[in-house]
């Protein structure tokens, strides 16, 4: 049985639009927002290893500066949260200890029972070939936690819109991320609709079913 109806969950998933102007008034409740926030740290990622880190911003002089960054785009500055989406540059071996010693005191075992997971990681992606493009592996990584409060806040009734709109390096730069191994790749604004946006009126455009999902 589904914890929700499946026609709650539809009609949630096409309540969802990318809210082009927001409520400056409509604030999200803290307890929603723990909740968002929950949705994007239980995000799944490759081998559990969470490459990411979200910058909440909620200074509003802050929030300006990056509107600069993104076109002018007035959620950077209007939305209720806007946090932004980014990810590891380069995967060490830190941090895949990190992650293990992580995993063994959460399931409760050795850290050395779990060498051999350790390797496979290390192996995989420090030294091997897809190290070269590590970077695109953490941002496909972050997209995943993207989507997840994307859809969490759908059901919240919570609207939201995903940014690729700005200049990366004007964000690192604005936020200090530069040198410090972390890199913005995206952003979320988060917050209610200004009863003017059009743009919740305008019809989905989606390819069919029959044209995106194939059956075997
Ligand atoms: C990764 C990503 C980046 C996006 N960046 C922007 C953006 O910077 N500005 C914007 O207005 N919309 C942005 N969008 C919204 C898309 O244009 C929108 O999701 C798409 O047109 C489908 O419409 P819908 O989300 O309203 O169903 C982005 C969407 C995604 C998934």
């Amino acid at each position: 049985m589904s914890a929700v109806d499946n026609e709650i969950i539809h009609k949630q998933l096409n309540w969802r639009y990318a809210c082009k102007k927001f409520d400056p008034t409509k604030l999200i409740r803290e307890q929603d927002w723990n909740i968002l926030t929950e949705s994007l740290r239980l995000s799944a990622s490759s081998y559990g290893l969470q490459p990411w880190k979200f910058i909440v911003v909620q200074n509003p002089e802050i929030r300006k500066q990056l509107q600069d960054q993104s076109y002018g785009q007035t959620p950077v500055t209007e939305a209720s949260h806007f946090v932004v989406l980014t990810y590891k540059e380069t995967l060490d071996e830190a941090h895949i200890d990190r992650h293990v010693a992580e995993a063994a005191k959460s399931r409760g075992v050795e850290a050395a029972t779990l060498a051999g997971y350790r390797n496979l990681m290390v192996g995989d992606l420090i030294k091997g070939p897809r190290f070269e493009t590590i970077k695109w592996w953490a941002q496909r990584q972050v997209y995943i936690a993207m989507g997840s409060i994307l859809t969490t806040a759908a059901m919240m009734e919570i609207d939201t819109l995903p940014m690729e709109g700005l200049n990366a390096a004007g964000y690192d730069k604005i936020l200090g991320l530069e040198g410090s191994g972390w890199k913005t790749l995206a952003a979320v604004a988060c917050g209610y609709r200004a009863v003017d946006d059009k743009y919740q009126h305008a019809k989905k455009v989606r390819f069919s079913a029959a044209d995106v999902i194939e059956y075997k």
